[in-house]
């Protein structure tokens, strides 16, 4: 049985070798549509418990249809309502009432009052990060690098440019970890507002910062716009109007994108703040990509985990 061991809480310890391989497996689910071998169907035989405490839809029903795929039964919690949490019950105490009808393996998403490192060696049973407060989602990093690869076959010192709100983005501090790993560029465009205080402080290498779209475009083989996280907005006075003409994405900037560039967002996208409705159909977005591959990586990630 997988224990704590092959969690996937933060991307920090993963391998070169661990990536290539859940690649090309994901790519290899994909071309096959999932008509495996018999051999490859263990149908029946697994239980997932899928907790999300914050709200979701791609990676929830992603992780769904991948368990399903793969023929784990996914039993599914989804915010307070209707759980004991609404009568009080803590995170913790959830978690560890699920984990004693063990399940094999918990794909949790949180806020970072869990700390899923802790939990994951006291119940010692394996889980996968699905978004952990402002931390981490390292599936979504996973495959965004996936679906970047399908377009280039490497990220070997590849540009990727970040839009937007950075402080509050779980999805970019992933990549930050990946990128280690990977090799590849991070840009960053956003309003010193958008910065994490440490980026404001220190004179990082770990990435090339731009307060002008217009030269972070030039600059990016690839851009990530990320949502604008109005839920985590405390002290933030956010201008939607200036944000939108000098961060959003539009025909008129991308017109001098990169005709060979890629265009990404982790989804939902907030229309009319980071990106225009047209852009999602504009022939460098791989908006959609993203949701599909999403399931192949986390299928993937779920038949590497059972078969440890
Ligand atoms: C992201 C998330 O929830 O962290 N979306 C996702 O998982 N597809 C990004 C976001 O909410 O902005």
């Amino acid at each position: 049985m997988p224990t704590s061991k092959s969690s996937l809480i933060n991307l920090s310890q993963y391998s070169k070798q661990q990536f290539e391989n859940l690649c090309s497996r994901s790519l290899s689910l994909k071309l096959k549509n999932n008509k495996l071998e018999s051999s490859e169907n263990f149908t029946n035989k697994f239980v997932a418990a899928l907790l999300f405490f914050e709200p979701s839809t791609r990676t929830r029903f992603s992780f769904e249809a991948a368990c399903a795929r793969s023929g784990v039964h996914p039993m599914v919690l989804t915010g307070a309502a209707g759980s004991s949490a609404e009568k009080g019950e803590t995170l913790l105490d959830t978690v560890t009432n699920i984990a004693a009808m063990r399940p094999d393996f918990f794909v949790i998403r949180c806020g970072a009052e869990l700390d899923l490192n802790h939990v994951a060696k006291q119940i010692n049973i394996p889980i996968l990060n699905a978004g952990w407060g402002i931390l981490g989602h390292p599936t979504q990093a996973l495959l965004d690098c996936v679906t970047l690869i399908e377009k280039w076959n490497t990220l070997e010192k590849k540009r990727i440019l970040f839009i937007g709100d950075v402080k509050h983005s779980r999805v970019i501090k992933s990549h930050f970890e990946l990128a280690q790993i990977l090799n590849y560029d991070i840009g960053v465009c956003a309003p010193t507002d958008f910065l994490p205080e440490t980026f404001k402080n220190s004179a990082t290498e770990a990435f090339t910062y731009f307060n002008n779209l217009a030269q972070g475009l030039d600059w990016a083989d690839a851009v990530i716009t990320l949502r604008v996280q109005k839920e985590r907005h405390h002290k933030i006075l956010f201008d939607v109007n200036n944000y939108r003409l000098s961060y959003g994405l539009n025909s008129e900037n991308l017109s001098k994108f990169k005709k060979e560039g890629w265009i990404l967002h982790p989804g939902p996208i907030n229309y009319g703040i980071e990106m225009e409705q047209h852009v999602l159909a504009d022939p460098r977005s791989l908006i959609l990509d993203q949701v599909q591959n999403g399931v192949f990586l986390r299928e993937a990630l779920i038949r590497n985990l059972l078969k440890d």
